[in-house]
């Protein structure tokens, strides 16, 4: 495969900038990346690596352009795709009248197939190269969306949802064929290729003890396997948990109680969380999915994200889709900012880079292969048009320095700022031609 040196500016993390990393990112206003075999090489100005470059090196010129590493979406429903912007209500009204009938239909294998296409395209029109992903109940949903991952060559991490009460008959399994059914898509995709399986029970009021427990037993037969799942996004959701397990301190435990928590598990939305839970989440190295467009389409609430930060809990972005109403985690970061600033605090464009990079890869025990340019990692980049739309290239032109750049960049950006996202060293999407995933393969 091709060796190509891109060329322009350039920036990624080495640390989070919120913790005082001395130099948390690099920044090269005339950056080279070089890239062979779908690895990073080397990044650095373009004139160091110019001196040295191999032979046979072919050189991409992007003009007012930003490379930056592939975006990490931490949470996302692809069935939920195409119930994006369904009105009036909050989370478990919400899960009954819109979710669960769209879910019914993923048992349906090329339904499942077709919807992953349309919604992998969709990431990389968006620049997420990387996502942790609910199915359905369904085993289908999730050998549709693996091959289709499998196809396009991205790293993707997903599983089949556990789901043995309170929700229709229809859409239930039990404690029992839920591990079977994940047992077996562990050893059908977990490992292959870039794929990774997370056991994904869909939150504690529709588990079991019994299936939670299973879950459990999932993890330890298998380790590097991840666990996703839901936790204290809604308050009606937070008591009907202390109902339904009465017997329990707090929400967490009756995950904690199954042993679910964890380096490799990613609880999504934690808006209301307890002291004690926040300090069993920082003790068991869990993460969280921070999904602000989610939290204020549903009314969930505000994420405390210096909380997160003054506990030691890793943290990502998560679009959320279908309570959260965008792909983009542009336009993500921009509603992350609004939803610190409504609690007095104010998220810094490094941050939030940060966030959807590096910060991501964290949450997801994906460090050694994704969320920044050092040498051997997965080549997976953008190239951000900085001049987008007429609006951001005028406002671009103001911008005094490259904190300015970055956030109105989050603040104005969307789809239309990704001019190309390219996979393991390979253009996957690029937006002049509109080619996109599907015409690749
Ligand atoms: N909690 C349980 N299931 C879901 C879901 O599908 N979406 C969101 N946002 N929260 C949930
Ligand atoms: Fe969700």
């Amino acid at each position: 495969m091709s060796r190509l040196f891109h060329r322009g500016q350039i920036l990624h993390f080495l640390g989070d900038p919120s913790q005082g990393a001395e130099e948390s990112y690099e920044y090269f206003p005339d950056g080279g990346l070089l890239i062979d075999d779908g690895k990073v090489i080397a990044v650095d100005h373009a004139s160091v690596l110019l001196s040295s470059l191999p032979r046979n090196t072919e050189i991409r010129e992007h003009p007012s352009a930003l490379l930056v590493p592939g975006f990490i979406d931490t949470h996302i429903h692809y069935p939920q795709m195409d119930i994006i912007g369904a009105h009036g209500e909050q989370l478990l009204e919400w899960l009954d009248k819109y979710v669960f009938p769209t879910e019914a239909q993923f048992g349906d294998f090329a339904h499942a197939q077709a919807v992953a296409k349309r919604f992998l395209a969709e990431l990389l029109r968006n620049g997420t190269t990387t996502a942790l992903v609910f199915g359905t109940v369904h085993p289908e949903s999730v050998d549709a969306f693996f091959g289709e991952a499998e196809a396009l060559n991205l790293r993707m991490i997903a599983g089949k949802v556990m789901m043995d009460r309170n929700a229709p008959e229809f859409l239930r399994d039990t404690a029992a064929s839920s591990y079977t059914q994940s047992k077996a898509l562990i050893e059908r995709w977990h490992g292959k290729g870039r794929l990774r399986y997370a056991v994904t029970p869909r939150f504690a009021p529709t588990s079991t003890p019994e299936q939670l427990k299973a879950a459990g037993r999932l993890l330890r037969e298998h380790p590097g396997v991840y666990l996703h799942t839901h936790m204290s996004e809604n308050l009606n959701e937070i008591a009907w948990v202390e109902e339904l397990f009465p017997h329990l301190d707090h929400y967490l435990h009756s995950y904690d109680d199954a042993g679910l928590l964890g380096r490799r598990s990613v609880f999504a939305h934690c808006v209301h969380l307890s002291e004690a839970e926040w300090q069993r989440m920082a003790e068991t190295q869990s993460n969280i999915a921070f999904c602000p467009t989610s939290n204020l389409f549903l009314g969930s609430g505000l994420f405390p994200l210096a909380k997160a930060e003054s506990c030691g809990v890793h943290a990502g972005l998560g679009t959320d889709i279908g309570a959260g109403t965008s792909f983009s985690l542009l336009e993500t970061m921009d509603e992350a900012y609004k939803v610190q600033q409504l609690q007095g605090h104010s998220l810094t464009p490094f941050k939030s880079f940060y966030l959807a990079t590096l910060g991501g890869a964290r949450a997801l025990d994906l460090e050694a292969q994704l969320g920044n340019f050092l040498p051997g990692k997965e080549a997976d980049f953008l190239v951000l048009d900085l001049a987008a739309t007429p609006l951001l290239k005028q406002r671009m032109a103001h911008c005094e320095n490259l904190f300015e750049t970055l956030f109105v960049l989050s603040t104005l950006g969307d789809d239309r700022c990704i001019r190309e996202t390219w996979i393991m060293g390979d253009c996957k999407y690029q937006r002049d031609t509109a080619a996109d995933c599907t015409m690749q393969h």
